[in-house]
């Protein structure tokens, strides 16, 4: 059976783009189903650094075919920008190798304006969105309201369709106070970017499921991550789509019978960036020494906004969670070399919740901004192991602590990172 899913097992940023990357080069066909340029995947191949969005990190392997699924949502005008910008590094995109679903919904302008108003009229409760328009584009598609790719085959109505959206979004953006949106322009910029992408757009849920028949390797790279579900993540502080293995098949349009591994993917510690529940979260120089001083481009700032993310211990109670959520046969843990020259390192694998103590995740995310982590103390190790590639070049200690982390979640972990690096993986034995 064909198909992987890959997935975030946290808050995102776990280091998908570079695990997704190491699978791409055994797979076929390498299928975003979720999310839009809210996303920021890094790959570091030789000296060059990419920092993906849409496009999916498949892209740079010669072999696979690359796929925007329905469950997607574009901004076709950042889409094209990041195109470009990728042939800039000289990376070949043509219809052969980008595929873009004629199912996928439209980020407009508008939905972009009303992100910034929902944002400030939220206050101090704001999500911390990225701004890109995400939720108010998935809010018009759940709505019925929503603009798809495959409008853009037709310019004319497209055009008329995409003023006609901008003008009651108008509407709503006066209401609230908030400027409002040129559709000329819009539709202008909007039919421009459809004229590049009509050559790429297709249906790629029949695609799929001819490649899928016919034995090819599919990899589903997943955006965001468990706990941005919009189903099952910290809601409100979500996103509005389902990052969890489950919205690899609708978000692609294939049968769950095709999929035959799941991988998740975490960070030795925890990351988050935006507002909502960080159990684990640390405060001051501990927090600080996680998070880097930005000084590397792996430092714990956001590829996408450029924030500082939150930084804490790695959290297996919602490890487990997650691995229940998307069912992993394995995890990947990424930036091991981070946790070097720690003298103990602290495992959070339980909770304390009003007075008792739990192992699961609560049922509320009132609940889950109340608990404590539990944690247990785990010897470190000061070697530099971004040069480790056999599993038994790691410390000690640091096969101790992958082995607990695996062994609280019930999931094998068989694949470290140690650096951004395309070769600074090492595979157990
Ligand atoms: P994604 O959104 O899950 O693809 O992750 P991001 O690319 O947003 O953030 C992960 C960051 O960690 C990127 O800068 C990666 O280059 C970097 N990274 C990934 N794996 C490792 C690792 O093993 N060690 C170090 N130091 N950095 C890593
Ligand atoms: P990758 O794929 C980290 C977070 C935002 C915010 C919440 C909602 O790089 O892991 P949105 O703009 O989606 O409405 O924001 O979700 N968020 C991410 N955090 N990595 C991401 O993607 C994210 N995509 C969204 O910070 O808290
Ligand atoms: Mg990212």
């Amino acid at each position: 059976m064909p198909a992987t899913i890959l997935v975030g097992a946290q808050w995102g940023d776990e280091g998908k783009g570079r695990v997704a990357d190491w699978l791409a080069a055994g797979s076929d066909v390498v299928a975003r189903f979720g999310g839009g340029d809210n996303a920021g995947h890094t790959v570091y191949v030789g000296a060059t650094l990419y920092k993906l969005h849409l496009v999916p990190s498949g892209i740079l392997h010669q072999r696979a075919v690359c796929v925007l699924g329905g469950g997607t949502v574009i901004n076709p005008v950042n889409l094209v920008r990041e195109m470009d910008d990728l042939r800039a590094l000289g990376v070949e995109i043509t219809p052969e190798r980008l595929i873009i679903s004629t199912r996928a919904h439209i980020i407009s302008p508008a939905h972009i304006a009303l992100d910034k108003a929902s944002e400030k009229a939220r206050g101090a409760d704001k999500i911390g969105t990225t701004l890109r328009g995400i939720g108010p584009a998935y809010m018009d598609k759940t709505g019925r309201s929503g603009l798809r790719m495959g409008q853009m085959l037709d310019v004319e109505a497209f055009a008329e369709a995409l003023y006609a959206h901008i003008e009651t979004a108008n509407a709503a953006l006066l209401r609230d106070g908030c400027e409002t949106i040129d559709p000329q322009a819009s539709a202008e910029a909007y039919v421009d970017a459809a004229a590049r992408l009509r050559p790429y757009l297709r249906d790629t849920t029949r695609y799929l499921n001819e490649r899928l028949h016919d034995g090819a390797r599919v990899l589903c790279e997943g955006a965001q991550g468990t706990m941005l579900d919009i189903d099952h993540g910290d809601y409100p502080f979500v996103t509005s789509s389902s990052p969890t293995s489950g919205g690899a098949l609708t978000g692609l349009g294939f049968g769950p019978l095709y999929v035959d591994r799941v991988v998740g993917v975490t960070k030795c510690f925890s990351t988050r960036v935006g507002s909502g529940p960080l159990p684990t979260e640390l405060s001051g120089a501990l927090g600080d020494r996680l998070r880097g001083t930005g000084a590397h481009f792996w430092d714990e700032f956001g590829t996408t906004t450029g924030r500082p993310r939150r930084c804490g211990w790695m959290d297996t109670v919602m490890l487990r969670y997650a691995a229940q959520v998307n069912g992993f046969s394995e995890i990947v843990m990424t930036k091991l070399d981070v946790l070097s020259g720690f003298d103990t390192i602290q495992i959070a694998t339980a909770y304390e919740l009003d007075g008792g103590v739990i192992d699961y995740m609560p049922m509320t995310t009132a609940e889950q901004n109340r608990v404590k982590p539990v944690y247990e103390t785990v010897a470190g190790w000061r070697e530099d192991i971004g040069g480790a590639r056999q599993w038994n070049d790691l410390p000690a200690a640091a096969r101790v602590y992958i082995d607990r982390v695996a062994a609280l979640c019930a999931t094998p972990i068989n694949t470290v990172s140690v650096g951004p690096e395309r070769d600074q993986l090492v595979h157990r034995q």
